[in-house]
C-alpha cells in the first residue's frame, strides 16, 4: 500500500527513464543480429527484464547493469529451442513480438505470462502467422496463452490488420523477415513505428507506403548501438501532474516525441496547457526533446480517430486531466482500452468515480465533465502500472489521501516513479 497526499506544488526536473517499447525491441533485435549490440538508457522495468530472460533461455548472452545492456547477437539462426516455457510476465509486447519471431524458427516453444496476459487476445497474431505457415495453438483455438508455436517454412503474406496495433504489425514483420518472399502489413490507422525505425538501424530494408509496411524475407540484421530515448508514456504522468497541481513547473528531459507516440502533447495543447518543447534532436531515427509544463487553465476537448493509437497508453492519465478541465471531454474509438493490462475503460471509470469524478464509460471510450474537485479514498492499481500511476497523480490533488493498493505494479514500466514524484513534491 502506498499513501499519496495532496501536493502544494510540484517543482523540478526529471530525467525520464528509457522507452519501454524501444527497450524491448533493442533486446530482441540485438539478439537476432550478427555481432554485439550496446544499449544505453535501457528501461530496467519488469517487462523489459522479462524480454531479457526469454532470450537468455534461448542461448543469447546478455549482460545488463541498470540502464546499460550488452547483447551478444548470434544471428537469426542463433536462437536455440528453449527447454522451458518462456514466461513474459505482464508484457504483451514481449508476447506478441516473440510470437512473430518464434513463428519463423524451426523449433517448438511455449509462451505464457501472468493472469493479465492469460486474458489478452493473442488470435490477432495467431491468425496471420498461421496464414504464413506456422503451427500455433493455445486455449480457445489459439486465442489465449499459453500459446505453443512450431515454426519454420513461412511464406510471405499481405495482411490487412483489423486493429491498429504495433504489436500485431511488428509480430508479422518479424515473421516476414524469416519468410519466403515479401510480407506486407497494412493498418486502418498508423500505429507506433519503432520496429520499422530500429530494423532500419540494424540494416534491414523496410518499405513504407502510406499505412502499409513491407519487408523482404531472408534479410539479416547487423548489430548496432541503441540509445533509448525517454518514454513519453512515463513522462505523461508528470506532464499531467504539472498541469493540474497548483503552483507547479516541471521540466522533463530526454523525452521521445516520435510523431506516432506524441498524441498527449497535441491533447495538452488543445486543452490550453502551458507546455513548451525545447532542444529537439534526433537519436537513432527517434525524435527527442525536453518538455516544460506549468499549472494550466484547462478546457475540454474531444479525442477520436487517428490520434487514438498515438496516445492509447496515455488515455488513463488523460481521463484524470479531463476531470480538471472546464467542460465535457469525450473520448471515442478507443475500444482497444478494454484489452490492455486491464479493461482500462472500466478500471479508470470505477477508480475516478470513487474519488468523486464525473466520468462515465461508453462502449468505445469515456465522457468526463469538469472541473470537479476530487476526494481521497482507497483504490487499487488492479495490477496495472498505468492505472497505478494515474491514481498516484490523482492523489496529488485530492482532499484527503489516496491509499493505493498494489502499487508495486508500477515497476513494470517506471521503477523510480515514486522517488521522482517525491523529488518534485520536495521541489528539487
Ligand atoms: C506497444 C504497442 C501498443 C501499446 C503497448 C506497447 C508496442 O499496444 O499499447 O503498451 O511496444 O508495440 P498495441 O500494439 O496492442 O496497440
Amino acid at each position: 500500500m502506498e499513501t499519496i497526499t495532496k501536493a502544494h506544488s510540484l517543482k523540478g526536473t526529471v530525467v525520464i527513464p528509457g522507452d519501454k517499447s524501444i527497450s524491448h525491441r533493442a533486446i530482441m533485435f540485438g539478439s537476432i543480429a550478427n555481432g554485439t549490440t550496446h544499449i544505453t538508457n535501457f528501461l530496467p522495468g519488469a517487462d523489459c527484464l522479462s524480454t531479457i530472460s526469454c532470450f537468455k533461455q534461448m542461448g543469447i548472452h546478455i549482460e545488463q547493469d541498470g540502464a546499460s545492456v550488452v547483447v551478444e547477437g548470434k544471428g537469426m539462426d542463433g536462437l536455440k529451442e528453449p527447454s522451458q516455457l518462456l514466461d513474459v510476465g505482464n508484457s504483451g509486447t514481449t508476447f506478441r513480438l516473440m510470437m512473430g519471431l518464434l513463428a519463423g524458427r524451426p523449433f517448438h516453444s511455449v509462451l505464457a505470462g501472468d493472469e493479465s496476459i492469460a486474458k489478452r487476445p493473442m488470435n490477432r497474431v495467431t491468425v496471420p502467422l498461421t496464414q504464413m505457415g506456422a503451427i500455433i495453438d493455445g486455449r480457445e483455438q489459439g486465442t489465449f496463452a499459453p500459446i505453443s508455436i512450431r515454426g519454420g517454412n513461412l511464406k510471405g503474406i499481405t495482411y490487412e490488420s483489423p486493429v491498429a496495433s504495433a504489436q500485431v504489425k511488428s509480430g508479422i514483420l518479424l515473421a516476414g523477415l524469416q519468410a519466403e518472399g515479401e510480407t506486407t502489413v497494412s493498418e486502418t490507422h498508423r500505429s507506433r513505428n519503432h520496429t520499422e525505425n530500429m530494423l532500419e538501424s540494424f540494416g534491414v530494408k523496410v518499405k513504407r507506403e502510406g499505412l502499409s509496411v513491407s519487408v523482404e524475407g531472408g534479410q539479416q540484421l547487423t548489430a548496432t548501438n541503441v540509445e533509448v530515448p525517454g518514454d513519453i508514456s512515463s513522462a505523461a504522468f508528470f506532464l499531467v501532474a504539472g498541469a493540474i497541481v497548483p503552483d507547479s513547473t516541471i521540466t522533463l528531459l530526454n523525452v521521445g516525441i516520435n510523431e506516432t507516440r506524441s498524441g498527449i502533447i497535441d491533447v495538452l495543447q488543445q486543452m490550453g496547457a502551458d507546455l513548451s518543447i525545447k532542444n529537439r534532436r534526433v537519436v537513432n531515427q527517434e525524435e527527442v526533446a525536453d518538455l516544460t509544463i506549468s499549472t494550466s487553465n484547462l478546457t475540454n476537448t474531444s479525442i477520436e480517430g487517428d490520434i487514438i493509437p498515438r496516445l492509447i497508453d496515455e488515455l488513463p492519465i488523460i481521463a484524470l486531466l479531463a476531470t480538471q478541465a472546464k467542460g465535457k471531454t469525450v473520448i471515442r474509438n478507443a475500444e482497444e482500452l478494454k484489452v490492455k493490462e486491464t479493461n482500462r475503460i472500466d478500471a479508470v471509470v470505477d477508480a475516478l468515480q470513487s474519488l468523486g469524478a464525473s466520468i462515465t464509460g461508453t462502449p468505445d471510450g469515456m465522457v468526463i465533465e469538469g472541473p470537479t474537485p476530487l476526494h481521497g479514498g482507497r483504490v487499487s492499481s488492479l495490477g496495472d502500472h498505468r492505472i497505478g500511476m494515474m491514481l498516484a497523480v490523482a492523489g496529488c490533488i485530492t482532499d484527503g489521501a489516496v491509499e493505493l493498493e498494489l502499487p508495486e505494479a508500477i515497476k513494470v514500466s517506471y521503477p523510480d516513479f515514486f522517488e521522482h514524484l517525491k523529488q518534485l513534491q520536495a521541489g528539487s
